[in-house]
């Protein structure tokens, strides 16, 4: 269940750090994609062991600090690293990030993976655009009593991923040169990868990329009401295409060959929302 006393205690701190603070948007770098805040003018930084209820990542590739910064006009609160469901350290600290930007009055939010390749043309590189997920979790952060900040009792998810900024961000794409794939994001527990027969039944069930993320922030930013896009980067194909065993280094190693491409999206994206308005 999400801690609301801790919540209230992180943006009360975060508060008081940054009382002038006036976030547009948000964006949750997810593995491997930490340097795209280099996309971004860095105002101040804080170290996620500071914000209570966040604690250190302990994920290779995830920096850990919240950075308040600013691209296109837009002042935004990126968080550079996230905190996963298979630590097993409950939905408090994926739930912050989401609570600190909706707190803080920020109107849309960009979260970012890596996700392996279950669609055939989703070859390692490519950069998906999001239009829907599979929560294939087991279990969802609204369990529990309900709380008002995340909307109603049974928030409606038909367009968690909003049309609006899908189409923004598949401009972002064009703009850097290349035309962005679509595709549906299944979210299973890890910490294992799957296996070549759950490929073949996420397959089955509509699934075009995997991942062990996103999804939780995705839903919570969605009820809370705020506009959601969504980023992944094919970091390998799913286990069964790929000839290969998967491993954390080649995550890693293809968000490093892609990053010029990652960091030049997301500053069109940027461009793109702040000439829209939001
Ligand atoms: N499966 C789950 N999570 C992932 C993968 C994968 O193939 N690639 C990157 N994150």
């Amino acid at each position: 269940m999400i801690d609301r006393n801790i919540l209230d205690k992180a943006f009360a701190l975060v508060k008081a750090k940054w009382p002038d603070a006036k976030p547009r948007m948000g964006l949750i770098l997810g593995s491997g994609w930490s340097e795209v805040v280099e996309s971004f003018r860095v105002v101040d930084a804080i170290p996620y062991e500071e914000i209570p209820g966040l604690g250190k990542t302990g994920v290779v590739g995830h920096a850990g600090r919240l950075v308040r910064a600013e691209s296109s006009g837009l002042e935004t609160l990126i968080f550079q690293g996230r905190r996963h469901f298979y630590e097993g350290v409950g939905w408090t600290p994926i739930a912050l990030p989401v609570f600190l930007l909706k707190s803080f009055g920020v109107k849309a939010v960009m979260v970012t993976n890596a996700a392996g390749g279950v669609r055939a043309d989703l070859v390692t590189g490519k950069l998906m655009i999001i239009d829907d997920h599979i929560n294939f979790l087991g279990a969802n952060p609204l369990v529990g009593a309900h709380d008002p900040f995340w909307g109603p009792r049974f928030p409606d998810q038909s367009e968690v991923y909003d049309a609006g900024l899908r189409r923004l961000l598949a401009q972002a794409g064009t703009a850097a040169g290349e035309q962005l794939p679509h595709g549906v994001y299944l979210a299973d527990s890890g910490p294992t990868y799957e296996s070549p027969a759950e490929i073949r039944a996420f397959r089955t069930l509509g699934a075009d990329a995997v991942g062990m993320s996103t999804v939780p922030e995705a839903l919570l930013a969605k009820a809370a009401g705020l506009r959601v896009v969504g980023l992944s980067c094919i970091t390998n194909s799913a286990a069964g295409i790929s000839a290969n065993p998967l491993s954390h280094e080649e995550v890693t190693e293809a968000t490093k060959q892609a990053m010029q491409r990652m960091k030049q999206v997301v500053l069109n994206f940027w461009k793109e929302v702040s000439r829209e308005g939001i």
